[in-house]
């Protein structure tokens, strides 16, 4: 007999059956994972009554009048800067509007149509992130928890750092990859390690029609496989109805020497 591991969408599935009545359960992997999936959010109405359900909708400049932002290419207008996300391309693993000074705490992301290749979802969950470079780069981490070491900008922009350190021990990550990141010098050498790190680590969702996944922003990075065909997603971002704590928990005690 053969068995086989479940993939992350699998574990971490709710049916909405009835209603939407499972709101707490995905409240509760949200908590405990930071990730949730969900299926049969086959309609932008659906979408929408589900995103409010979690969430208190914060707009996007590229939202629509009911707050959801549709994820489809859109042209020449996708290769202006921050702007990838609306093109076919390739994006590495980041946070959603990781230059506001408070990022939305969840983002919704729900296939209303796949690609016909590609347009894979790659996530990365913070809290492994931050335990495989305690063990293999740990100066690494270091430097990648140093105050102000990160800018990530468009328009205002935000001075911070790829983790940061909160009161009762938690971790929350904030990064961006693409043109509007820079980096301090003191922390460029040891951005390798960070990139492999994700590389081991990003599992593939390949999302149907109706299916989604449900994220803490401050702890998991998302990605995406660069794609052809006409890939349509509805993206919902937003705080969560019921307050979270932050991140996830740090493996390391903050404050030992
Ligand atoms: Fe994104």
């Amino acid at each position: 007999m053969t068995t086989r591991s479940l993939t992350l969408f699998e574990a971490h599935v709710t049916p909405l059956i009835g209603g939407f009545g499972r709101t707490s359960t995905v409240m509760e992997l949200l908590r405990t994972r930071g990730v949730a999936t969900v299926e049969g959010l086959d309609t932008r109405a659906k979408v929408l009554a589900f995103a409010q359900q979690m969430m208190t909708l914060v707009p996007h400049p590229d939202s629509d009048p009911d707050a959801l932002t549709t994820i489809r290419d859109r042209g020449a207008a996708s290769r202006r800067p921050g702007l990838a996300g609306l093109g076919t391309g390739e994006l590495l693993a980041h946070t959603e509007r990781s230059s506001l000074p408070r990022p939305p705490r969840l983002m919704l992301l729900v296939c209303q149509q796949p690609a016909a290749s590609g347009g894979d979802v790659l996530l990365t969950d913070g809290r492994a992130l931050h335990a495989l470079l305690l063990e293999r780069a740990p100066r690494a981490l270091e430097m990648m928890a140093l105050p102000d070491t990160a800018f990530y900008g468009d328009g205002g922009g935000h001075l911070s750092q790829i983790f940061t350190r909160h009161r009762g021990e938690r971790v929350s990550i904030r990064l961006r990859q693409d043109a509007l990141a820079a980096f301090s010098p003191l922390l460029t050498p040891h951005l390798q390690h960070l990139r492999t790190a994700i590389e081991a680590l990003q599992q593939r969702v390949t999302l149907d029609a109706g299916q989604g996944y449900l994220i803490d922003n401050s702890r998991w990075l998302h990605a995406r496989t660069g794609f052809c065909g006409d890939r349509v997603c509805l993206r919902a971002l937003g705080d969560p109805r019921t307050p979270i704590p932050p991140g996830f928990p740090s493996q390391i005690h903050w404050s030992a020497p």
